[in-house]
């Protein structure tokens, strides 16, 4: 392999040329028959990778939105059905106000930059979520971002947002009683279908990976009813440095992994088609 320093003129084009090459060697490594169908990411890490860039948290949520966009690109383009991303959690109202704010105005500067990206690129967009509790610009761009891209079947790419898993559950439970309450379903009738059907996610495969970025292990109230099987991928990366090859890691790790739900090995290996 040539050796080349850093002052050297082409160097910066030897470097792409090798990242180029390592990500399209990962992603050769994927295995196109036993790609998830649905992968959710925690976002994290924005705060303390702006700190040690020496800059204010929202440095860091506004060099998330490139994360964010890569991450949608490489899924798409992997053949992924549904990326849901947790933006903003119910629990995140408790941060400084100046920092709510910044996140809200950057929502709605992203959707109204990026939609046409999503439509040129057939993906669908959705949200999870007590939407209607955001700031009204807010709403009304998410809303109008997903009016404009409802039609689109290549992929959905879902953003939860003011979400959380156990208002989720709660909000699915009382739609089955009032439901029961009404006589339009028994209470003998309710079983995990009918529970799932009430969900944010209702019609969606749940997710088959999780990844959380940033170094923490934690699921911090997302999806908990949804990710009863899914395989968790930890990375230590921050949420702003978080690229393809990132993606492309985590899938490849999940790929390695036997799912057995409940079963033992043998179950799995005889239950597979030859
Ligand atoms: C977590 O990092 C990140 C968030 C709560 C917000 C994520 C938002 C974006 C990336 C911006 C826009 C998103 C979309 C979908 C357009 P943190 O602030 O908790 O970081 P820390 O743990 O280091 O403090």
């Amino acid at each position: 392999m040539p050796e080349f320093s850093e002052n050297q003129a082409c160097y910066p084009f030897y470097r792409a040329g090798l990242v180029q090459g390592l990500m399209m060697d990962l992603k050769s490594q994927i295995d196109q028959e036993k790609l998830p169908r649905h992968i959710a990411v925690i976002m994290d890490g924005n705060g303390r990778w702006a700190k040690q860039h020496g800059k204010p948290r929202v440095f860091g949520h506004r060099n998330g939105v490139k994360a964010v966009r890569e991450t949608t690109e490489a899924a798409a383009e992997l053949g992924i059905e549904y990326l849901t991303l947790y933006a903003f959690s119910t629990e995140n109202w408790k941060r400084p106000q100046t920092e709510v704010g910044a996140l809200m105005h950057l929502l709605v500067e992203t959707l109204h930059k990026e939609i046409n990206t999503l439509s040129k690129n057939n993906i669908r967009l959705k949200a999870i979520g007590q939407i209607e509790k955001l700031p009204e610009k807010t709403y009304k761009a998410l809303l109008d971002g997903i009016k404009n891209t409802a039609g689109n079947t290549r992929m959905t790419l879902v953003l939860a947002l003011n979400y959380s898993a156990k208002w989720d559950i709660v909000q699915a439970a009382g739609k089955l009683a009032e439901k029961a309450a009404d006589k339009v379903i028994l209470p003998g009738e309710i079983d995990e279908t009918a529970f799932a059907n009430e969900l944010s996610t209702a019609g969606m495969p749940d997710p088959e990976l999780l990844i959380r970025t940033s170094g923490e292990y934690r699921i911090s109230n997302f999806l908990l009813w949804q990710i009863a099987y899914a395989e968790l991928f930890f990375s230590p990366v921050f949420w702003p440095e978080f690229r393809k090859q990132h993606l492309y890691e985590a899938i490849i790790d999940y790929q390695r992994r036997e799912r057995r739900f409940g079963q033992i090995s043998e179950q799995v290996i005889a239950d597979k088609p030859v």
